[in-house]
């Protein structure tokens, strides 16, 4: 039998007011995912072509305007095609009496404006409770971003870090998001854009490693017909397709250094030329940009250009990694398990206090994508003592020697901690290099961290393989197939 994950109940608002819809979305959207509608016509399409919401809420002047209908009769239809569908009626005291109608038509409630946050809490709350779909605890819900994702924080730290993303959200500035593998840098680059201004435009993501420098450059920036052989028509890049949207530069500390001079061209004044193309276009488009590499590296190495870092970094984002923020593994491992059990259609399974031990003890190495994946295999196959020892061997600090040097008199307790951490973090890749024989994508994915952070690790430790072992052609392929993915 399928079970309702905890998927944030989606609420749908019809008010042909914008500021209500804005009241009212802010009141809500860090607890639901919330549509909004100016237009009864608009509402009815998407009652006709989406999944059922959990809730409407509907001002009662919505369809004055419309030739059809008026609220009543747009209410009798939406109770006869979504019989199921609580409706809350949004109207003035001086129409009570006409709403009164509304509610014995099957209105589940009304609420009078000007209203209050509380008159709206209260009323959702009641709602949803009595169709059997009590709101989640916001904290595992997180705020929904899209379909799959929401940004859940409950540390001090990650709070700080919305507040963040809220402040710069309305700045409109270039944003560089640093961070770990999987330490939610697209995440928080979501969130931004949903806070922002641009949050009804579009939102695209450009993996700047994936592809070489030329197929880079048309995905970004458009092509004219006859620019490449080929290319038979002309075709208008990702920065026109996001035009007044977001941008979010994934990987841009390996984007080719040609393109970092055109990009930074579109950062000063918004305008680039298509290849093949000789006039110039405009667009208004706000750039994130992520990475996972030591930026700074980057610029001192001279593979990244020094006036490009200044111009993303309108503000910096640092993700801070899993290990940093401990005390939120409770709260993400219960949010990925009602985002599996969605995926999967089926029932949870509990997370026992041994299991969260080994969870919290973890040393997470690739971050919250790892905790999500190790989530989804326990929900999979079931099995809580095979998921404790896969993460018991990572987290035995006390196995690691500890030199002199750690315990001399001057090592603080911090750079201890940093000493053991680097250990772990080092051992675990060291054995399942040599697991794998040194084939680093194996390695990755045996780890569980992306193909990158593991070549930035394995420099960071100054790990090699051993010297009397030559790594086989298969296992070298295995090496360039993922380095070219
Ligand atoms: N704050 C969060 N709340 C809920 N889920 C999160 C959060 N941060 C990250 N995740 C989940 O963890 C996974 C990794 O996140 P994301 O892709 O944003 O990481 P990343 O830093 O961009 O990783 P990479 O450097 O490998 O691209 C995703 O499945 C995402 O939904
Ligand atoms: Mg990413």
């Amino acid at each position: 039998m399928k079970t309702q994950g905890k998927r944030s109940p989606h609420i749908v608002v019809l008010d042909a007011d914008p500021a209500i819809l804005d009241y009212v979305h802010r009141i809500l959207a860090d607890r639901f995912s919330v549509g909004l509608f100016t237009e009864a016509a608009e509402l009815n399409r998407s009652l006709r072509e989406s999944p059922t919401p959990d809730l409407l809420l509907m001002d009662w002047h919505i369809a004055e305007n419309e030739t059809e209908e008026n609220a009543l009769g747009l209410l009798a239809k939406i109770r006869a095609s979504k019989p199921s569908l609580p409706i809350i009626m949004l109207a003035c005291s001086a129409e009570l009496k006409e709403v009164v109608v509304a509610t014995r038509m099957g209105a589940a409630d009304v609420i009078l404006k000007p209203f209050r946050k509380s008159d709206i809490d209260l009323a959702v709350q009641q709602c949803l409770k009595e169709s059997g779909k009590p709101p989640a605890d916001p904290d595992i819900q997180g705020i929904p971003l899209d379909e799959n994702t929401s940004f859940v924080r409950s540390s001090k730290r990650m709070r700080e870090i919305e507040s963040q993303c809220a402040l710069v959200a309305r700045a409109d500035i270039p944003v560089l998001i640093l961070g770990e593998s999987g330490t939610g840098k697209e995440v928080a680059a979501m969130l931004i854009h949903k806070m922002s201004a641009r949050s009804q435009r579009c939102f695209l993501k450009v993996n700047c490693a994936a592809m070489p420098a030329d197929l880079l450059e048309s995905e970004l920036f458009g092509y004219e017909q006859g620019a490449f052989t080929g290319a038979v028509k002309s075709k208008p890049g990702k920065f026109e397709i996001c035009n007044n949207g977001t941008i979010l530069l994934d990987e841009i500390g390996e984007m080719p250094s040609a393109l970092q001079a055109k990009l930074l061209q579109v950062l000063q004044d918004g305008s680039f030329s298509r290849l093949g193309g000789r006039s110039s276009v405009k667009v208004d488009v706000r750039v994130i940009a992520a990475t996972n590499i030591d930026i700074k590296a980057a610029i001192a190495q001279r593979t990244f250009r020094e006036d490009l870092y200044y111009r993303l970094n309108g503000f910096t984002l640092r993700m801070p990694p899993l290990r940093e923020r401990t005390e939120e593994i409770p709260i993400l491992s219960q949010h990925f398990m009602c985002k599996a059990v969605a995926q999967y259609e089926c029932d949870p399974l509990p997370i026992s206090p041994a299991l969260m031990q080994a969870l919290t003890s973890h040393l997470w190495p690739g971050n919250l994508r790892e905790l999500e994946n190790t989530i989804k295999r326990y929900l999979v196959l079931g099995d809580e003592q095979a998921i404790i020892d896969e993460l018991s061997p990572l987290q035995s600090t006390a196995s690691f020697a500890l030199s002199a040097e750690d315990f001399g008199g001057s090592a603080s307790l911090k750079h201890l901690v940093r000493n053991l951490k680097g250990s772990a973090e080092s051992a675990a890749i060291a054995r399942s290099l040599e697991g794998t024989g040194w084939n680093r994508k194996a390695a990755a994915n045996d780890l569980q961290i992306s193909y990158k952070a593991l070549l930035y690790k394995i420099k960071q430790y100054n790990l090699s393989p051993p010297q009397n072992r030559q790594v086989s052609m298969g296992q070298a392929a295995g090496f360039d197939q993922a380095q070219s993915a």
